[in-house]
This record gives C-alpha cells, structure tokens and sequence, in this order.
C-alpha cells in the first residue's frame, strides 16, 4: 500500500508534482526558465498533465478545472492524481512529492488520494513477472506548510482501509470462506483496537438464526456471524449506531442458480462485510469519537443435496416467517437476521450495506449507491453530503407503504421476492421489517466491483461505503 507523508520544504531531486491553475504563480519551485516556458506551452495547448524536466528533476504540472462545483473540482483531483500512476511508471518513480501551487490543503489531500487509490493492485496470487506487472510508485510526500499530521495519518488510514476492503472481495470464493472472513475482522480488530466476537454455527443454530442457516445449508462450510464493537471512552453517541454487512462469501444462487455469465462476479456478494469490516478498522484507528457495532452474517450460496429450495418456509431469529420463492435473493435472507439481532442494542441508527440487488445495478449502473430507509430526513441529508464529499453518490429510493403489499406471502408472513416492479425497493422493504430503529438501506450491488477501472476506482472490488461510512461518522453529532 502506498505510504503518505508530509514535509515542509520541496524536494531537490526527485520527482516533484504541482498542482495549479491556469494562470497559478510557478516561481517559487525552483523552476528553470525552460522549465518554466514548456509549462507555459503546456497550458497554451489546454494540457491538463505537463511533464517537464527541471535539471535532474521530473517536474508534473497538473491543471484543475475552474469552474467545477466544490465536490465535483475535488473528485477531478483525485482523477487527475490517477492519471499519474502511468506516468510514474514509466520512469520507474518511486517517491513524488507533491505540492498545491495555491496552497489548498483540500486539494492537495484529495491528489494524494486519488493517486494512493489508483495505485492500488490485487498481485496475492501473481507468481511470473511480478516486477513487471508492479506499480512503481511506493511513497507520496505531501509539501505543505499549513498540513498537519493528523490530516495526512487520517488519509493514509482511509486509503489503507478502502483497500483492505478491496483485497477482501478480491480474494477468491476458495481462499476467502465465511470462516476466514471472520478470521480477518478478528485481525482487524487486533490491529486497530476494537471488539470482536465471533459465532460459530452451533451458536447460530442455538440463536435459531432460521435465514442464516437455511442459506449455509446448501454449503459445506459453516456459516459465522461477527460483531465487533469501538467504544470509546468520550463518544458523542447515547445510544450506538449499527452497521450490517452483507457477508455472502459467493452467491451461485443457489437452486435458482445464476445462468449465463451472472455468476462470474459473485465474489463480490460480501462487498458490504467489507465495507463495514474495514470502516470499523479505519474509525478505531482514527479514534473517533463515536460508538459503533458492526454485525456481518457469512455463508456462500451454494447447491448441494440438502440446499434450500424455493417454496420453503423459514422462521427467522425474529420469529417472522419467510416464504422463499427464490434461492437468489438470499441477501435479504441472512441480513434479516442480522439486523433483528441489532434491536438489542437500541441503535439510534441502522446503515446496512450489501450487494443486494440486480435491479439496482439496472437503476444506476456503478456510479452510485440506491439508498432507501426510515432514517429522519435531517440525517440523510446528512448521508447524501458525505456521498457527494466522497464521491460515493447516494440516489435515494422511494420508501412508500404500498411495496409493503408487494412482499405479502400466502403462507407465511412474507415471501423473499417482490413483483415485477421496484426489486431494489421491496428487498428494501424486506430488510425494514426486522428493524424498529430509524434505519437505511445502502445497495451497492452496482459500484462494488468494476469488470474494468474507471480512474482511482481500481477493477475488481472498490471498497465502496467504507470512505462514505467514515466521512458520515467523523462528521456524526459534531
Ligand atoms: N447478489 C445478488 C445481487 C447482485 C447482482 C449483486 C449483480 C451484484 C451484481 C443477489 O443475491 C441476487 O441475486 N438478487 C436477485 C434477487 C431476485 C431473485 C429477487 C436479483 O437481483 O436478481
Ligand atoms: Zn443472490
Ligand atoms: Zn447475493
């Protein structure tokens, strides 16, 4: 992972990135006049990246936009840092030192972000070529006068998190099963200094978690359930905020198997585990000031003699019965559980991410998260802010009583699908109702894995929700 850190004075010889404005004041950095004149040309031609030498030295200028609205201005810095991962390692560049010809620290983090981001490669199971296929880049120097310490160790802990969490989901179905799952948030917590508790499947089974363990039965791996808790001493929460993860380890679909090439990514089915595993790990380290719980129920879906079939009828941990009618949604299946076991803590708030549904993939493709839920209006204007902040854009969902009608089972309570029509929604509804506490519904199932790379958001998993998750609890009741 790439190491950020910070200095007051400009390097003398290697390589030094600036970021400025078309007509910013370059004469403070040690600049020959050719230096200086190609950047000027540069500029003429409507450049946005201009690499020059100066002397010994590798000089980048990065041009921003100018009239780009706050939060948009700041994702194309984290865009343009992107884009200088191939210049980099083009020439082999070990270390940057990168500086704002404006002296915006704003700007000059989110260059460091997007450039830590973009940097990032899943290589665990490369064995040829392995120099070759590695980026250059190993160390980033933020030059600031004004920067502090605490800004620049807090960007290094999100960007190590966000991609902690991307290892996660690119780890493949049979090296990364629920049990390891479990294993790894009890690392995390080692590491960053939280609680964490693990259930086997003898205490699901004792806990008569009916969704987790009809989901697990089509499998030969045990299912887990982990709770891991941060409570500080000084929190400004009376009452904790709760996080679920949707911990499929790898959806086939089970009997409703998944055709065609549907299956391929499914991998991914435990981005929300991820998500709040790893944003657990980030608030502990950072130390703030919030008590939080996370609960990640795990299993894969898979088929074997003994699977769950649709037509069944589950009663869940809550007591509420559950026709299933189809193997494929059992996202919903296990989060219930989930989050009915979370009513003991009395949450002030329930933020439950998973990669629920297809049918918000259909919605709004990768670019964003389809949110819906009971939450005060207040907090999720406060939700959609850290969305923008992050870029992690939330599209909020309807939440009207009618899709309740639409889950209404003839046998049991509820059925595990809704109708033609609002598929995000009524898993949605599915999920409410286990929950009594103001809660929302975070469907990632388009953002969380990216068949190719769209600038920092590397292929593969991205760790969406863990920068939206930290930037909305570092900013909780302050
Ligand atoms: N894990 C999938 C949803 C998904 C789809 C995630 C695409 C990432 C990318 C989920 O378990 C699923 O299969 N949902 C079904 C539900 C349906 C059967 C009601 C779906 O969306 O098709
Ligand atoms: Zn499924
Ligand atoms: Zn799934």
């Amino acid at each position: 992972m790439t190491i950020l850190k910070r200095a007051t004075a400009l390097p003398k010889d290697n390589c030094l990135v600036i970021l400025a404005k078309k007509n910013s004041d370059l004469k403070n950095f040690g600049l020959t006049q050719t230096a200086i004149d190609a950047i000027k040309k540069g500029i003429a031609i409507d450049r946005k990246q201009i690499e020059v030498s100066n002397g010994n030295q590798t000089v980048f200028v990065l041009i921003k936009g100018e009239k780009e609205a706050p939060t948009k201005a700041i994702e194309s810095i984290r865009k343009a840092g992107c884009n200088l991962i191939a210049a980099c390692n083009e020439h082999k560049i070990k270390l940057i030192s990168i500086c704002d010809a404006d002296k915006k620290d704003e700007s000059l983090l989110a260059l460091a972000e997007g450039i830590a981001l973009g940097n990032y490669q899943f290589l665990h199971y490369k064995m040829k070529n392995k120099e070759k296929e590695t980026n250059s880049l190993k160390e980033i120097i933020l030059v600031s006068k004004t920067i502090k310490d605490t800004q620049v160790n807090r960007l290094q802990i999100i960007v190590d998190a966000t991609c902690t969490a991307r290892n996660f989901v690119n780890e493949p179905p049979n090296t990364l099963d629920a049990v390891k799952l479990s294993k790894e948030f009890q690392r995390l917590g080692k590491e960053a200094g939280f609680k964490v508790e693990v259930f086997d499947k003898k205490k699901i089974e004792n806990l008569k978690m009916g969704g987790l363990l009809a989901v697990n039965k089509g499998s030969d791996i045990p299912p887990t359930f982990t709770i891991m808790e941060y409570k500080p001493t000084r929190h400004r929460n009376k009452k904790p905020v709760v996080l679920v993860g949707k911990g499929v380890v790898y959806d086939t679909g089970g009997y409703n198997i998944k055709v065609g090439n549907g299956m391929e990514t499914m991998k991914c089915d435990m981005g929300g585990a991820a998500a709040v595993g790893a944003a657990m790990w980030a608030i502990a380290k950072a130390k703030l000031p919030v008590h939080v719980i996370a609960l990640v129920p795990a299993t894969d879906n898979r088929v074997n003699g003994s699977a769950y079939v649709a037509g069944d009828i589950i009663t869940m941990y809550s007591g509420l019965t559950v026709e299933v009618l189809n193997t494929d949604a059992e996202g919903r299946m296990i989060l219930a559980d989930a989050l009915a076991y979370g009513e003991q803590y009395s949450p002030e708030l329930v933020m439950e991410f998973s990669t629920l549904t297809g049918a918000a993939v259909a919605a709004v493709g990768q670019y964003g998260i389809v949110c819906m839920g009971t939450a005060d209006e207040k907090t999720k204007a406060k939700m959609k802010v850290s969305g923008n902040n992050v870029y992690e854009r939330l599209a909020e969902f309807p939440f009207w009583d009618e899709y309740d009608e639409l889950i209404k089972s003839d046998i049991g309570e509820i059925k595990n699908i809704g109708g033609p029509v609002g598929g995000s929604i009524t898993a949605g509804k599915f999920l409410a109702r286990f929950v009594n506490s103001p809660f929302m519904h975070f469907d990632i199932a388009g953002p969380a894995f990216l068949s190719s790379k769209e600038a920092y958001r590397t292929k593969g998993g991205t760790g969406v929700g863990v920068r939206f998750l930290f930037d909305f609890l570092s900013n909780y009741k302050a």
